[in-house]
């Protein structure tokens, strides 16, 4: 029987050029660069320069994809942005970005699931394709937390940096087995009554305000480490697979400590798992497809492969997509 699949036909990433060390807190904050290397793994992070936006991130990480797929951005029908950190209020963050890469035709919107948010726009790119809709869909991941950090503010603004990656999917035909190339299932999950947990304290509606992000972090830590593994294991099963067959789980890099966990939760050793968050430090929606695009660039991740990627993040948000490159 042949099934339609959403493919990977091409991935890219952009950062912005300013790249900020964790001793670069160490003068106005009661931190250390030793703090926290060893309680989240990040290094270093990139901070968008003035005047830099999402959408440059966005747009860049997208060019990148189009020229890895050998694609022109009128040859696509959607431009799906995932993103907390828009340009403006409205337009669409993907409105600009599918002007900036020459796309006339089609449709393109933004999806608010905050560090999920690229899970999230997997797995509706994958409907779309899946139902017709869409047969060539860009998906992006694009922040720039550095715009809502609080820097006073020691248990967040040594968290997060700036980026964008990029998925080009495309419809092609599988047999509807594991064997396929591309999407082999999603799994999304998302609990309102923790979104105390995790949250900006502002906003159009209720303060008029740009807001601060304020995070419970020791709590939200928990949830991960729980439901990772468990969305993760459910993806896979959904897929008819299992750890064993996992060449790499590309998680959301926000701690490597849960990174660890969770991977060591689904029985799969450190060596299948891409870490980038010592370099990038929690970016986000962007933070899955950077990884994805570094793994790529660097020659671990190859056509074939088998991936879980897994997210959570404030709502709670959470949710994983299995996938063979
Ligand atoms: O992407 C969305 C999902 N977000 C996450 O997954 C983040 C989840 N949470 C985490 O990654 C961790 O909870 C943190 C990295 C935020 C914190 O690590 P932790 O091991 O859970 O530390 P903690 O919150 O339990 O704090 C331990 C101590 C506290 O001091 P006391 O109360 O023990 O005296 C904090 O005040 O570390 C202190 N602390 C810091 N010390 C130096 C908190 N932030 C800092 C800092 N530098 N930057």
């Amino acid at each position: 029987m042949t099934v339609t699949r959403a493919v990977v036909r091409g991935v890219g990433h952009y950062l912005p050029a300013r790249v900020v060390p964790n001793s670069a807190f160490e003068e106005s904050l009661d931190t250390s660069d030793e703090w926290i290397r060893a309680r989240t793994g990040i290094e270093r992070r990139h901070f968008a320069a003035e005047g830099e936006q999402t959408s440059d991130l966005g747009a860049a990480a997208a060019r990148a994809a189009l020229a890895d797929a050998g694609m022109e951005g009128a040859e696509l029908d959607v431009v799906l942005v995932a993103t907390s950190t828009p340009d403006l209020t409205f337009p669409s963050t993907a409105t600009k970005i599918q002007a900036d890469i020459g796309m006339t035709n089609g449709f393109a919107f933004d999806l608010q699931a905050v560090c999920a948010g690229f899970v999230y726009a997997l797995a509706n790119a994958n409907a779309m394709i899946l139902s017709g809709q869409a047969r060539r869909v860009m998906v992006i991941g694009a922040e720039t937390f550095s715009r809502i950090l609080d820097f006073e503010d020691r248990g967040t603004c040594v968290l997060f940096g700036d980026g964008a990656g990029a998925v080009v999917l495309e419809a092609a035909d599988g047999a509807g087995d594991a064997e396929d190339r591309g999407i082999l299932s999603t799994d999304l999950h998302s609990d309102g009554r923790f979104r105390d947990l995790l949250y900006v304290d502002g906003g159009v509606s209720s303060t008029g305000t740009v807001g601060h992000l304020r995070m419970e972090g020791r709590e939200v830590f928990r949830h991960a480490v729980e439901k990772l593994a468990a969305t993760a294991h459910c993806a896979l099963d959904k897929a008819g697979l299992s750890a064993g067959d996992v060449d790499w789980i590309v998680p959301h890099q926000a701690n490597l400590r849960i990174i660890r966990a969770t991977a060591s939760r689904m029985q799969v050793p450190m060596e299948r798992v891409i870490v980038t968050v010592q370099d990038h430090g929690n970016t986000s929606a962007a933070s899955i497809p950077l990884a994805l695009s570094v793994g790529k660039a660097a020659g671990d991740i190859k056509t074939g492969d088998v991936i879980v990627t897994e997210a959570i993040g404030g709502g709670l948000a959470w949710g994983a997509v299995v996938l063979r490159w």
